[in-house]
C-alpha cells in the first residue's frame, strides 16, 4: 500500500527530527507531527529556526526545507489521526513512578492513551508504527486496545524502534547503520512492513533495512541501549581502578579499543551516562527479567546502573574532599548541563546529580551551557530536590571572562 499521509504522535526529540527527515526525503508524502503540548508545537512552527524545541546540528536546515511543503506541526491530533494512512507513536515512555513495577517498569500510559485515541477517531484502515521504546510484547497490548475500541477498521501494528543518538541525530537518521522494522508474519502484516520499507528506501539502501518479527524488534531496541550503557559503565568502573593503580584510563581505553573484537567506540570514561533512555531502558530490562523469574539476568544488567550512580557520587566526593583538604572557597564552576554535547536535552544528565551533591554540602555552583536555558536548570534541580538551596546557584553567560577566579571547574559535558 502506498502511503500518502503520515501522522506522528509526539513532537519530541524523536518525533521531530525523525519526521523531518521522512518528510524531506519523501516530498510526495504529507507528514503531520502532532503533540498535545501547544508550546512545543508553537516552537516547532517558530519563524526563528534557532528556537526549535530540539537542538540538533543540521535539524533547522531540514525543517526549513520541508516545513510548510509537506511537513506540518499541529495540536489538532484527531484531525490528523483521521486523515493518516500510517501513524507513528513517538511519545515518551518514562519509568513508572507509582503502582506495579514502580521505579523499574516502563510507564505506558502515554502509549495506551494514543492507542485509545487512534481507535476512537479512526474511520479507515491504518498502519500503526511503534517508534517509542517499549517493553517486548507491547504491540500485542496496543492491538488489544485498538480492537477493543474499534472493530470497524483494520489496524496493522509495526515496531520501528529509533536508534538515533542525540547530538548526532540528523546524521544518524540520514545514514542509519540499520533501520529495524518488526511486523506480523501474515499477508496483511507483510504488506504493512513493505509500506514502511518503501518510505525508508527513499534514502536508505535496502540492505540496511532489517525486517523481523514484532517482538524481536521491540527487544532489540532495549538490548541495544543496554549494551551501549554497559560499555560506558565498564570503562567507568576501570577508571576507578586506574586511579588507584597509576594506570591511565585513556591509555587503557586506546589499547583495548584497538582490538577489533572490542572496537573503539563507547570506551571514553566520563562522569556517567545520562539522557532519557539508558537508565529507563535498563530498568525496564531488569523489570522484565525479574518478572520472568530471571533474577541473575536482572542483577547482571542492574549492575550497570549501580556503577553509573557510583561514578557520579565518586566525582562529587572528589570535589568535596578537594575543597575541604585545601581549604578552598566552596564554589564550583560547572561547564555543561546537557547530558552530552550538541543537544539541549538535560534529562538524567550527570551534571544534575553532581550539582545536587555539591549543594547538599553547602557548596555554591555557577553553571554555563551553550544550549541550556536557566529555567531548565532550575527545573532539573527542583525536580531532583524540591528544597534545593536556590541562593547557592548562579547561571552564568560568559564563564571564560573570569575563569581564573575559579578554584574548581567541573567539566560535565564534552562541548567543543
Ligand atoms: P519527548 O519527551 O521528547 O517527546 C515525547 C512527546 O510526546 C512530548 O512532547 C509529549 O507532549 C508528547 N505526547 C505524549 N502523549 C501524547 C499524546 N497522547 N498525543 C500527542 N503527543 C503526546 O520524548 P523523546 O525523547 O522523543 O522519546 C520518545 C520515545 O522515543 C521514548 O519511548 C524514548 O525512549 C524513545 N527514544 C528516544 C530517543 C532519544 O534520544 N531521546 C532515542 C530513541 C528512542
Amino acid at each position: 500500500m502506498k502511503i500518502n499521509n503520515i501522522c506522528c504522535l509526539g513532537a519530541g526529540y524523536v518525533g521531530g527530527p525523525t519526521m523531518s527527515i521522512i518528510a524531506q526525503k519523501n516530498p510526495d508524502i504529507k507528514v503531520n507531527v502532532v503533540d498535545m503540548n501547544a508550546d512545543k508545537i508553537l516552537a516547532w512552527n517558530s519563524k526563528d529556526l534557532d528556537n526549535l524545541p530540539v537542538y540538533e546540528p543540521g535539524l533547522s536546515k531540514v525543517v526549513k526545507e520541508a516545513r510548510g511543503r509537506n511537513l506540518f506541526f499541529s495540536t489538532d491530533v484527531n484531525k490528523h489521526i483521521e486523515e493518516a494512512d500510517m501513524i507513528f507513536i513517538s511519545v515518551n515512555t518514562p519509568t513508572k513512578t507509582s503502582g506495579k513495577g514502580k521505579g523499574y517498569a516502563a510507564d505506558l500510559k502515554y502509549v495506551d492513551a494514543c492507542a485509545k485515541q487512534i481507535a476512537e477517531v479512526s474511520k479507515s484502515n491504518k498502519i500503526i508504527v511503534e517508534k517509542s521504546t517499549v517493553p517486548v510484547r507491547t504491540s500485542e497490548k496496543i492491538k488489544d486496545i485498538l480492537t477493543s475500541y474499534n472493530t470497524n477498521v483494520d489496524f496493522q501494528i509495526l515496531s520501528n524502534p529509533e536508534f538515533l543518538a542525540e547530538g548526532t541525530a540528523m546524521r544518524d537518521l540520514e545514514i542509519p547503520d540499520r533501520v529495524l522494522i518488526g511486523g506480523d508474519n501474515t499477508i496483511e502484516g507483510k504488506k504493512a512492513i513493505d509500506s514502511l520499507v518503501e518510505i525508508y528506501s527513499s534514502w536508505v539502501p535496502k540492505k540496511n533495512i532489517l525486517t523481523t518479527n514484532l517482538w524481536s524488534s521491540e527487544l532489540s531496541k532495549l538490548t541495544a541501549n543496554a549494551f551501549l550503557a554497559q560499555r560506558i559503565s565498564s570503562i567507568n568502573s576501570l577508571s576507578e581502578l586506574c586511579e588507584e593503580t597509576g594506570a591511565d584510563i585513556e591509555e587503557v581505553s586506546k589499547a583495548i579499543g584497538m582490538d577489533s573484537r572490542i572496537g573503539k567506540n563507547f570506551l571514553k570514561t566520563s562522569v556517567g551516562f545520562g539522557g532519557s533512555c539508558f537508565q529507563k531502558d535498563i530498568l525496564n530490562l531488569v523489570y522484565i527479567s525479574r518478572s520472568l523469574g530471571l533474577k541473575k539476568v536482572a542483577d547482571y544488567w542492574e549492575q550497570i546502573l549501580i556503577i553509573n550512580e557510583h561514578q557520579r557520587d565518586r566525582f562529587s566526593k572528589k570535589i568535596i574532599k578537594c575543597i575541604k583538604n585545601r581549604n578552598l572557597k566552596p564554589k564550583v564552576l560547572i561547564l555543561g548541563w546537557a547530558f552530552k554535547k550538541n543537544t539541549n536535552d538535560t534529562r538524567e544528565s550527570a551534571a544534575i546529580y553532581v550539582a545536587n551533591n555539591l549543594l547538599n554540602k553547602g557548596i555554591s555552583i555557577e553553571i554555563y551551557d551553550p544550549q541550556v536555558k536557566e529555567n531548565q536548570v532550575n527545573f532539573d534541580l527542583s525536580n531532583l530536590n524540591p528544597d534545593y538551596n536556590k541562593s547557592l546557584v548562579n547561571f552564568v553567560f560568559e564563564p571564560f571572562q573570569n575563569i581564573s577566579d575559579y578554584n574548581i571547574i567541573a567539566i560535565m559535558t564534552e562541548w567543543d
